[in-house]
């Protein structure tokens, strides 16, 4: 029966998705941080399947494109009239050539299937030396599924669509997943006996089940224990069930491998996360995209992480951060925005209320509170004062701005880019840096403190300002009438 060595995927991917009601098709729509096809495709991926065939049709540019990014040299058959699944097969083959071998047939919609399964299914199919089998599974509720239609020897017969299904054949538990595989010369061979004469009027890649009885030939139904993991999404609804079914699984997954989630309900992790052992979660926590977290950090509360990299030991407090890294030891939080190109080094600290883009700062270099950090360099050990403001943006072009190592600069400062405070320099409070500060000098700007003495008495006369400044300065006198202190003025 063919060469079981060359392994064919068909995706089946035509269809629009009406009920997801949506100007995006429904396999490119997101769960976990992937698109519904790119989980299929991963799964298919684990196969190491001679070639992919996907079959597109709606949309057919945006989800080309999207699969051939992920699977580059897949086949996309491009089917132009949706007549049914067996019509998808069909140009399937075609566009592939396919001619011998085995061909699994799976839908773009299924963003729980696992690898393990589609491997576990092919070996028995390929065990079994069928023509044709199917990925069954029990379900409590059948409706609108292909039936499983046994003999009284339990051989299955054939597949029944729902709206082609007697009143007894709709009692049937056992469904079609969806997943078929095919001895391909036998399929090759029975893709063009199917006919449309069904209540949809389609040409049914499941009626390839009844061709192969009729021929003689053996099929074989094998139930799969996980049914979640074939289950399709049709509307939205169906896609935040499976999306928060899918995260159940990955966080328990995680705590398996030794990550501590303190509240998993509230804990969102992204497929291609990555994580390690020791690292906590606590609630309210999201990492998203291809974030990595190293042992023994602590990520949350109320924590969004998209495309980091988290360092060891590192402490991330109610934080939002995308495409950041972390040193190790670092300390981030509460409240800081870390947006792209933010690097943190080994026991650095990126304070509260802080926001950073595009700025490398040292190992162990301090923004502790207050402060924007744009397109910066702050070297090794430097300490950035409370309220720091790094301007980058001249109103028509962005500049960086230098901090060398261990400088030490003033509160409520603003560094006017570009600029460079040299290692080791200071600045004093509320220095405007707009020139180049040499090493080891100390900056501040504007002239010294002037006093304007009596100014809210002569200037705020007859208001409750007035009024303080005249009370506190009788109470200077005193009893005797002396002067306490003196007000300078100059
Ligand atoms: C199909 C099966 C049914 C099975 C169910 C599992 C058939 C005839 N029926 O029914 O036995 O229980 O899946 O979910 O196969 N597609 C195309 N081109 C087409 C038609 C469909 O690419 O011309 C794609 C769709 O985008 C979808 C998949 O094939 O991803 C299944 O098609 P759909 O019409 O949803 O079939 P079901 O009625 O769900
Ligand atoms: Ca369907």
């Amino acid at each position: 029966m063919g060469n079981a060595d060359e392994l064919t995927v068909i995706v089946l991917a035509a269809g629009g998705g009406t009920r997801m009601k949506s100007k995006t098709i429904k396999v490119l729509h997101h769960v976990g941080g992937r698109s519904m096809i790119g989980h299929v495709l991963a799964a298919v991926e684990a196969l190491e399947p001679h070639r992919v065939v996907a079959v597109v049709g709606h949309q057919r540019e945006e989800v080309g494109a999207h699969i051939r990014a992920l699977v580059p040299d897949a086949v996309l058959a491009i089917q132009e009239t949706l007549d049914g699944t067996g019509g998808a097969v069909r140009v399937a083959i075609q566009a592939s050539g396919t001619t011998h071998g085995t061909v699994v047939v799976a839908t773009g919609d299924t963003p729980l299937l696992e690898g393990k399964s589609l491997r576990d299914f092919v070996a028995e199919h390929r065990a079994a030396e069928q023509a044709v089998s199917i990925l069954s599974g029990l379900v409590a509720d059948p409706f609108g599924y292909g039936r499983v239609v046994r003999n009284g020897e339990g051989d299955v017969e054939s597949i029944v669509e729902e709206k082609d299904a007697t009143p007894n054949q709709r009692e049937i538990a056992e469904i079609n997943s969806g997943i078929l595989a095919f001895d391909a010369e036998f399929l090759l061979g029975a893709l063009p006996r199917l006919t449309n004469d069904n209540a949809k009027g389609e040409f049914y890649l499941t009626d390839v089940v009844r061709i192969a009885r009729e021929d003689g030939l053996s099929v074989g139904a094998f139930p799969i224990d996980d049914v979640m993991q074939t289950e399709g999404v049709n509307d939205r609804a169906e896609l935040a069930e499976l999306g928060c079914e899918m995260n159940r699984r990955i966080v328990a997954r995680w705590m398996r491998d030794g990550v501590s989630v303190m509240d998993p309900a509230t804990t969102w992790i992204d497929a291609d996360v990555v994580l390690t052992h020791d690292v906590t979660l606590l609630p309210g926590t999201q990492l998203l995209g291809v974030t990595a977290v190293a042992e023994d950090a602590v990520i949350g509360p109320d924590t969004t992480l998209k495309d980091c990299e988290i360092g060891a030991g590192a402490r991330v407090v109610r934080t939002h951060g995308e495409l950041a890294v972390i040193g190790d030891g670092a300390t981030v939080g509460p409240f800081a925005y870390l947006r792209p190109g933010t690097v943190l080094g080994a026991l650095g600290k990126i304070g509260t209320f802080v926001e950073t883009k595009n700025a490398t700062i040292g190992d162990g270099a301090k923004v502790p509170h207050l402060s924007y950090v744009g397109d910066a360099e702050i070297g090794d050990g430097a300490n950035i004062g409370a309220g720091t403001i790094f301007a980058n943006y001249d109103g028509v072009a962005k500049h960086r701005t230098r901090v060398g190592r261990l400088a030490r600069t003033g509160s409520n400062n603003t560094f006017v880019a570009p600029v460079d405070i040299g290692d080791g320099a200071s600045t004093g409070g509320g220095t405007v840096v707009r020139r180049n500060v040499p090493p080891g000098a100390l900056a501040v700007s504007g002239g010294p403190q002037r006093n304007l003495a009596g100014w809210a008495q002569s200037k705020r006369a007859g208001t409750p300002q007035a009024a303080a400044a005249e009370a506190a300065l009788a109470d200077a006198l005193g009893p005797g009438g002396a002067p306490a202190a003196a007000s300078e003025g100059d």
